[in-house]
């Protein structure tokens, strides 16, 4: 049965429940299936797969079988090559054109909005209009929801310097934070499955920003996403991953940077 399970996660979202999980597979399946009142693998399966009113069931239980673990400046080496990136785009090109940008699989939003601090910073000091918008998207309802609010607890902030947490955020219960709500407006936030990328409504984005996804996915469809996500970059646009996400991939439209402990790409000036 848990077989079935596994199979059914995999066609519908492209997540691997690797063997070495599946205890986390049945503990939050039967905790879910406590909850309703059922108490058969078997029985539960089937309203998902055939009860047309069972899809905001299958979405909380997609919620609960993902991993959404996350924090404010996770990861300061990719966060470091954004910004040198931006630095060195042309003036002209970042006072006209809003610069867009993109973190998929942004679970609660934390990497949504250092990317709006980041953003922000960044074209505040070369004395430019903060012309820009970030767009996370993710699988899981729940989690986007709890991005919107922008209200974070303490332990998501370890990462954040002093004087950017003084300046972004506000101490509004004990232990939790709201994030500046002029810059949350630069934010939003959409769900979308990585398996239908096909579908995805964004194009050319400057930057698209993929960390600690893509592990959860077999080799072949990291690749198809990557496909999907050189799409939909903007013509001299970067593409950052986790470092080890995807080993020896290569696509014609992009180039390697030489970035020493993030993987990142830039997609050809030519490249449509
Ligand atoms: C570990 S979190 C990464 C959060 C953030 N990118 C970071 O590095 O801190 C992985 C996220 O990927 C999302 N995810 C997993 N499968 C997905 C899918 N098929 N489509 C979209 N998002 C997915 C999960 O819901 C989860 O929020």
């Amino acid at each position: 049965m848990l077989q079935q399970w596994r199979q059914l996660i995999e066609a519908r979202t492209g997540m691997v429940v690797e063997p070495n999980r599946t205890t986390f597979l049945q503990t939050n399946l039967a905790s879910r299936m406590r909850e309703l009142g059922l108490s058969d693998y078997a029985a539960y399966y089937k309203r998902i797969t055939e009860a047309p009113d069972w899809m905001v069931e299958w979405s909380v239980l997609v919620d609960r079988l993902t991993v959404q673990e996350t924090r404010f400046f996770r990861d300061t080496d990719a966060l470091r090559t954004v910004e040198k990136y931006i630095a060195e785009l042309p003036r002209q090109q970042l006072s006209q054109t809003p610069l867009e940008a993109w973190s998929v699989g942004c679970a609660t939003g934390e990497e949504v909005y250092t990317l709006c601090i980041l953003i922000n910073e960044a074209l505040t000091q070369r004395g430019l209009k903060p012309k820009f918008g970030v767009t996370g998207t993710d699988i899981s309802t729940p989690a986007l929801n709890k991005a919107r609010t922008g209200i974070y607890p303490e332990r998501r902030l370890v990462e954040v310097r002093p004087e950017i947490q003084q300046r972004y955020f506000e101490l509004v219960r004990p232990g939790q934070y709201q994030f500046d709500r002029a810059l949350m407006k630069k934010a939003c936030f959409v769900r979308e499955n990585l398996a239908e990328l096909q579908n995805a409504l964004h194009f050319r984005m400057q930057i698209i920003y993929c960390q600690n996804v893509l592990i959860y996915f077999k080799k072949w469809r990291r690749r198809e996403i990557l496909r999907h996500l050189t799409e939909r970059l903007a013509p001299g646009g970067l593409l950052v991953l986790g470092l080890g996400e995807l080993t020896n991939w290569q696509h014609p439209d992009l180039e390697r940077l030489s970035t020493e402990h993030t993987l990142a790409y830039r997609k050809k000036s030519g490249a449509l």
